[in-house]
């Protein structure tokens, strides 16, 4: 049986979800806005294809509730929100396309604020920017792609893991495997070369591997074999649940931090990691350097206040691990809860 929207909006606590059609352009869209307790909603535009609508609106709500969370994990003034463009089975004009959700986004008047995701680019903002205000990203005041941003914030969450679980937040000497090498698996790694950690990489492009090994003096593995390498920290930097019922018992890292989003498959993963004895650090805690630099450049923040909130990132995680602990929780758990009295849940 088909799954009821409204049901699916009830059960992930996204209240608001707006859906737009322009015969025109071919543009559909949705929007989906999590939470504005905080401030407004901000979140991406993702521009890909799926195999129904209900799969493109558990995708933005699934998204939106992510970035709520995010933003008051790390006391941004932000809601969370989050859109999907669905990819056009026609040709299309892709300027028309963006201007189209543009004004999709302008319709809310600023309750939600577009930004850059998986198949919409800085192209994209600035075309979005010429109908409405409400979008981040674009390549005007510098906002542009937040990916090292993004990977300095992992690096600070790896930073506070180690000093709980080897006494010692230096990440020199530590062994880190990172799988994705791309935008911000790359800068992180280059980070860790700086730190002087060692660094086992994967990636499926052959090509970005290769750039680790010679820029880096990474060790390469097999896509396959990166989640089990014997390392100090797992750094998943690819895609979303690849912690799942498959891969929880082979990890051999003692803790687990990186920029990927959603990576538990399921909430019971987080649970199984805290058994097994390995700190998992929430994903939406470690990554939050991307939305802390766009809400930084969009609202004219100056960069020593957005390094700042950047660098925190190290306390936000001190403080999951210890309201974890006082309360005999799993990290994944903790985070949730702290995320959820925030924005009043
Ligand atoms: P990207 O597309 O530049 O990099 C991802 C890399 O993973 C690519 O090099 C790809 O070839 C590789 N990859 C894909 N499947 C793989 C597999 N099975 N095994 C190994 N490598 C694989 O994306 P980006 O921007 O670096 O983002 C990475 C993750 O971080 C995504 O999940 C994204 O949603 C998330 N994220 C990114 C932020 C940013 O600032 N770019 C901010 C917050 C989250």
């Amino acid at each position: 049986m088909e799954a009821d929207l409204f049901d699916l909006c009830e059960a992930s606590g996204t209240h608001e979800t707006h859906f737009r059609v322009d015969p025109e352009t071919g543009m559909r869209a949705i929007i989906a806005i999590h939470s504005t307790t905080l401030g407004p909603a901000l979140g991406g535009c993702r521009f890909r294809a799926y195999p129904d609508t209900t799969h493109a609106v558990q995708d933005a709500l699934r998204l939106a509730r992510g970035m709520s969370y995010k933003a008051a994990m790390s006391g941004l003034p932000l809601g969370g929100g989050k859109a999907v463009m669905l990819y056009p089975e026609q040709t299309f004009d892709r300027a028309r396309l963006f201007t189209a959700f543009g004004r999709f986004v302008e319709s809310l008047g600023g309750r939600y604020i577009t930004a850059v995701d998986s198949g919409s680019s800085v192209a994209d903002m600035d075309v979005i920017g010429a109908v409405t205000p409400h979008v981040s990203c674009t390549s005007q005041g510098g906002h542009g792609d937040p990916s090292s941003h993004t990977a300095y914030g992992v690096l600070r969450a790896m930073a506070s893991a180690a000093a709980y679980r080897f006494g010692d937040p230096d990440l020199a000497g530590r062994h880190v495997a990172i799988q994705g090498v791309g935008n911000v698996g790359y800068h992180l790694a280059g980070l860790l070369h700086q730190q002087g950690a060692q660094l086992t990489v994967a990636d499926t492009d052959n090509e970005r591997v290769a750039r680790c090994v010679r820029e880096f003096s990474a060790d390469a593995v097999s896509s396959k074999d990166i989640l089990s390498v014997d390392c100090d920290i797992l750094a998943p930097c690819a895609m979303g649940a690849v912690l799942d019922a498959s891969t929880v018992d082979t990890i051999r890292a003692k803790v687990i931090g990186g920029g990927a989003n959603n990576q538990l498959a399921e909430p019971e993963m987080g649970r199984i990691l805290q058994r097994r004895g390995v700190l998992y650090i929430p994903d939406y805690v470690a990554n939050a350097g991307g939305i802390i630099q766009i809400m930084g450049a969009y609202r004219g923040e100056s960069p020593t206040d957005t390094r700042r909130r950047l660098s925190a990132i190290y306390e936000t995680v001190s403080s999951v691990i210890e309201y974890a602990e006082r309360h005999h929780l799993a990290m994944s758990d903790a985070a949730d809860q702290m995320a959820a009295a925030k924005i009043g849940e």
